[in-house]
């Protein structure tokens, strides 16, 4: 079975664009080195590039289950595990640049990883991934049995949190990105919470998920200013209303939430019978 093939050996136009999408970043940031374009600082610039393309690839790889069902589309389970290996391999191509960029002194990597906190999460997450990467095979899965598999595999959650909370510290004064994907990450969650509850997944429940994670979007962006740097909070939430500059995450986050309540609605089947 290659990346572009489905399970029966055959060539399919959706892993094939999926994987083509999983190279793109990484394609892109090897052209721009080579033609000399990431800036004074070339390492730095790839640090943050490949670390932003694991986190937003570790939050496609979430959004694979409810597209299944929000977009009726079954079949994108097939891309799950390429989305999830391709985070890793930018967190491992993330930490292998930081290397690099320590002149490949182990010592010191080693002492930064253990007295700086975002780089001790962040290296507990990329240990986390490498778990995950390592038993995703057809065969890990037969070795474990499913039920301790995706007891295993729930740690993803967690390894999320832990990536956010990485990107976060680092961004320390404009943490639009993170505030931004820490947004999405509440929709995946509230979506999962809502599939526990038996909620019935409709136009309903999933634009009053988007207002929520919109609204969560906005309370993280005001908690993260008013602890670290005491701005007060009406001055963020009134930058959230202010569009004159740049649009806040928390809209961005009610939009995309908003989006996929209208993917829901179009891609519904017509047959209530079907529906349920
Ligand atoms: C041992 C593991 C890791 C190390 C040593 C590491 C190191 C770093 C460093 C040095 C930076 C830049 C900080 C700065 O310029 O001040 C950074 C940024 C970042 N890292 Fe990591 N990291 C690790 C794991 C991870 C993981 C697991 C993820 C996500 C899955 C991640 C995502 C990010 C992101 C998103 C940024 C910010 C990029 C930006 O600002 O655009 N890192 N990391």
């Amino acid at each position: 079975m290659y990346p572009w093939t489905d399970r029966a050996g055959t060539f399919s136009a959706l892993k094939s664009a999926v994987l083509l999408a999983c190279l793109a970043p990484g394609a892109s940031l090897l052209a721009k080195a080579l033609g000399g374009m990431l800036g004074s600082k070339p390492l730095t610039y790839a640090i943050h590039d490949t670390g932003d393309w694991a986190v937003r690839f570790l939050l496609l790889s979430l959004l694979v289950t409810p597209m299944r069902t929000i977009a009726a589309w079954p079949k994108l389970i097939m891309v799950r595990r390429m989305l999830g290996l391709t985070a890793l391999a930018y967190v491992l191509i993330h930490f292998v640049l930081y290397v690099v960029d320590q002149r490949y002194d182990l010592i010191k990597v080693a002492s930064e990883i253990a007295l700086r906190f975002y780089l001790t999460i962040g290296f507990a997450a990329l240990i986390g991934l490498a778990v995950l990467g390592g038993t995703s095979t057809d065969a890990a899965i037969k070795r474990l049995g499913t039920v301790r598999w995706n007891r295993l595999h729930a740690i993803v959650y967690g390894l999320a949190v832990l990536s956010l909370v990485h990107f976060f510290i680092q961004s320390r004064l404009d943490v639009t990105q993170p505030v931004l994907m820490s947004g999405f990450f509440v929709w995946l969650m509230g979506y999962r919470l809502l599939r526990k509850r038996d909620v019935a997944i409709n136009l309903l429940s999933l634009s009053a998920l988007a207002l929520t994670a919109g609204l969560a979007t906005a309370l993280i962006e005001v908690a993260w200013y008013a602890s670290m740097t005491g701005v007060k909070a009406s001055r963020v939430l009134a930058a959230n209303l202010d569009f004159s500059f740049v649009i806040r995450p928390a809209w961005w986050v009610l939009w995309a939430g908003l989006a996929l309540a209208l993917v829901q609605l179009a891609r519904r089947p017509a047959n209530p019978a079907a529906r349920r």
